[in-house]
């Protein structure tokens, strides 16, 4: 074990706070600073109505990354990203700064904390937009210190967002508790005068997550937040892929907001165009990217994070990234326009979905501590998350697709539902799926749900 010290009241590795600056200079840099901040660039997105788009980017190198943001600016994203390898996301430093030395193209991301606080701030000095660290770390609490002395003013994660889906034995305390320090850090800061946008990271497993349960996590981690202090929140759900199920998803977040969390806290949905199986074909790929971007704008989303046509391969390069930049804002053109749905259809999804949540968040608010009602819940499936890595949620959850598409619950495990809910959801889910071999059979096919229209041969 590492010794720890305290920066800012976030206990953190000896090793990182001391090449810190002191906490009242970090301060008075991010006050003073002319840099453009992520809540401005949401809140105006917000009035006009037309979400921004962000792409994933985070290569080793220290160069390598300044030149990756310089060739995604011209693209017109609204906010760029520093996406963090996953050896300083479990916060394997030496591993890190040693893959640094000996193979820089290796890292899966940009290994911020060897880089260190001084190179970060070079990154945001680069673009003429804000950057927003996104990671997948269940404490990031080193991390954070050094965005924040860099000058970063967006942080992903949670302490189930960014547990469930990446790690295996993280127990809910304790990625709750690193989670609880950073969100503290950015309520003194906001009493300070400055804005630290915290995004939550609702994707989760990104198979086939049924919404009510993206969205009960994500509300639960930002009434967390916000009793720590936390006054700007981006609530981030995952592209299922029917449309008028994602719309009343998106537009939940808005209702579920002003529920749930108090009027001064600004909430932006955020849409994380489809994370699961994506089609290997350019053109399906690129046609589903637009489709995220339109369901976006229907959905009242400010932020759209955009897939590339290279997913299905990997990592993308800058020229498949820049272009799904742009493929995602066509899709948020007012040209489309003329595109309406079905309002009803929606108003229906919206207060089924808004039920669900309720009923599954009202139980975990009744304990009084969010971070303990977390943990009580996961260990008895009163929450769960369906195929999770993680030991600490039961997965007795099984998510069905319906004949429209939306995500449905075919089986509800141990979450607290009532009699209505599981009532709709066996009827929605009876597509006689009984035996083993068509049971799996059909959570196949609902997983590969994009790739239907797939050419045998692409
Ligand atoms: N650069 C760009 N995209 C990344 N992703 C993960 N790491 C990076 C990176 N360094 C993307 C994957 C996938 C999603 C989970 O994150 O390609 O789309």
């Amino acid at each position: 074990m590492s010794e720890t010290v305290e920066w800012a009241g976030m206990r953190i590795d000896r090793s990182t706070a001391a090449d810190l600056p002191q906490w009242r200079d970090t301060v008075d840099a991010l006050r003073t600073s002319t840099r453009p901040r992520a809540a401005d660039a949401l809140r105006a997105a917000h009035r006009t109505g037309r979400p921004i788009a962000q792409p994933r980017c985070g290569v080793g190198g220290h160069e390598e990354m300044l030149e990756l943001l310089r060739r995604l600016e011209p693209a017109g994203p609204g906010m760029l990203t520093v996406t963090i390898d996953s050896y300083t996301r479990l916060k394997q430093f030496d591993r890190a700064a040693q893959a640094l030395r000996e193979a820089p193209a290796d890292l899966n991301g940009y290994p911020l904390t060897v880089h260190g606080w001084r190179r970060g701030r070079q990154l945001l000095d680069a673009v003429g937009v804000p950057l927003e660290v996104r990671h997948g770390s269940p404490d990031a609490r080193d991390l954070f210190a050094v965005a924040l002395a860099a000058g970063f003013t967006s942080f992903e994660g949670g302490g189930i967002g960014y547990n469930v889906p990446y790690c295996k034995d993280v127990p809910f305390a304790t990625s709750m508790e690193a989670w609880r320090q950073v969100d503290a850090v950015c309520g003194a800061l906001a009493d300070d005068g400055v804005i630290v946008d915290r995004e939550l990271f609702g994707t989760l497993t990104a198979v086939l997550v049924p919404p009510s349960i993206s969205l009960a996590c994500t509300l639960l981690e930002a009434i967390a937040a916000v009793r720590e202090g936390v006054r700007c929140l981006s609530i981030a759900y995952p592209q299922g892929g029917e449309v008028h199920q994602d719309v009343a998803a998106l537009r939940s977040i808005r209702a579920l907001a002003a529920r749930y969390l108090p009027p001064h806290v600004a909430v932006h949905p955020v849409l994380h165009e489809f994370m699961g199986v994506f089609p290997r074909g350019r053109g399906t790929a690129d046609a589903l990217i637009l489709y995220g971007g339109l369901v976006a704008r229907l959905g009242g989303a400010d932020k759209i994070i955009n897939k590339t046509n290279q997913e299905a391969y990997g990592i993308p390069d800058a020229d498949a990234n820049a272009l799904g930049i742009r493929t995602a804002l066509m899709g948020t053109s007012e040209l489309l326009d003329f595109v309406a749905l079905d309002e009803a259809r929606i108003d229906e999804e919206m207060s089924w979905l808004q039920r669900e949540v309720a009923e599954l968040v009202d139980p975990v608010l009744q304990d009084g501590d969010v971070p303990a009602g977390v943990a009580g819940a996961f260990a008895a499936g009163r929450l769960d998350v369906p195929f999770s890595a993680s030991v600490h949620a039961r997965s007795l959850v099984v998510p069905a697709r319906d004949a429209t598409g939306a995500i449905r619950y075919r089986r509800t495990g141990e979450l607290p539902f009532s009699a209505a809910v599981r009532q709709r959801n066996d009827r929605l889910t009876d597509t006689g799926a009984g035996s083993p071999d068509r049971f799996i059979q059909a959570v196949t096919a609902d997983i590969n749900y994009f790739l239907r229209d797939e050419p045998a041969s692409v």
